[in-house]
């Protein structure tokens, strides 16, 4: 069973474990990730076999300095790096075009290589004191909730990995916003923290326009319908009058958004844990970080 581990020699004891090969709970501010050392391909193989995830799945590369990215990269596009200047370190992933330097395990084989700065100390300080940066997907199980403590990432994973890092509840709750950049006009494939109207006004400043793009056909492999799944069936309402009083308990989602992100993993797992076998949800409207929120809740509601 993995040990959580804390404060400066939980960074040192994550980073040792990290050198030598492990895969390791680490945490973000968006979510908990399962990490290992990029320039390891044993170790990083080991996390598609521990998630259980397809190899054709591309990991996020986490950094802890913005020069990092150049080695990671051949091109870096105006959008790109306005993006990056704004809003790392913080919940956003860019899409780039890998160097060689990027294992294509990694990349699960494409030429393109997703890369964030998170901006949890912990995370820096791993990354930092490991000389190099970690590619992390979130650490659940493939398809389930995503971890935002360590004890949930101890649930999922605790037989398969040996060590956690606590870095307390993650801030933001939902994972990052990941815009593809090697594309132009850039294109949201995944919707977070950071929010569209946030993304659009960036590359504003640049004179480029950004598509909006989740709802079809996904360019991000691994963004199945059904994700970010609790056992719990989810009917999903816009608004709280179109809720049935049928005594099954309704969470809702529709206002105070930030709290509503920070507790939405833990809300899912808890229906699971107290065994509850529907749940009504309000949705919040289609605008700022509740275009993340409906993402997510209509993925853990979908094809059941
Ligand atoms: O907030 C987050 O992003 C968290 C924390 C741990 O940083 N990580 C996370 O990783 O959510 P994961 O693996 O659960 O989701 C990564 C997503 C996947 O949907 C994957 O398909 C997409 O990023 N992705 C990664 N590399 C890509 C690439 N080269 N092109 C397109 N999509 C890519
Ligand atoms: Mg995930």
């Amino acid at each position: 069973m993995a040990t959580i581990v804390s404060g400066s020699e939980g960074v040192s004891t994550l980073v040792a474990a990290l050198r030598n090969g492990d895969v390791v709970g680490f945490p973000t501010e968006t979510v908990y990730g399962l990490a290992a050392d990029i320039r390891n391909d044993d170790a990083l193989q080991k996390v598609f076999a521990v998630k259980g995830r397809p190899t054709s799945h591309p990991l996020i590369v986490h950094i802890a300095d913005p020069e990092q990215l150049r080695e990671l990269t051949t091109e870096m596009s105006v959008a790109c790096e306005a993006l990056t200047r704004v809003c790392w370190p913080g919940p956003l992933t860019v899409i780039v075009r890998a160097s060689v330097r990027v294992s294509r395990i990694c990349t699960g084989g494409r030429d393109t290589v997703a890369v964030r700065l998170p901006a949890h100390p912990l995370a820096q300080r791993v990354i930092r004191e490991l000389g190099a940066p970690v590619a992390a997907p979130s650490a659940n199980r493939f398809g389930h909730v995503s971890p935002t403590t360590a004890r949930h990432v101890v649930d999922d994973l605790g037989n398969d990995i040996n060590v956690v890092l606590d870095g307390g509840a993650s801030d933001v709750g939902v994972e990052s916003t990941i815009v593809d950049c090697t594309v132009n006009p850039p294109q949201i494939l995944r919707h977070g923290a950071i929010t569209p109207e946030d993304i659009r006004h960036i590359v504003a400043s640049c004179g480029t326009e950004v598509v909006l793009d989740s709802s079809g056909p996904s360019r991000a492999p691994g963004m199945l319908d059904r994700h970010y799944a609790p056992r719990a069936r989810l009917v999903l309402h816009e608004t709280v009058d179109a809720v049935p009083d049928d005594g099954a308990p309704v969470l809702r989602c529709d206002s105070n958004l930030v709290e509503v992100a920070r507790h939405l993993y833990d809300q899912l797992r808890d229906l699971d844990a107290r065994h509850i076998p529907v749940a009504h949800v309000v949705l919040p409207a289609r605008q700022g970080l509740g275009y993340a929120i409906r993402d997510r809740l209509s993925k853990a509601a979908a094809g059941l």
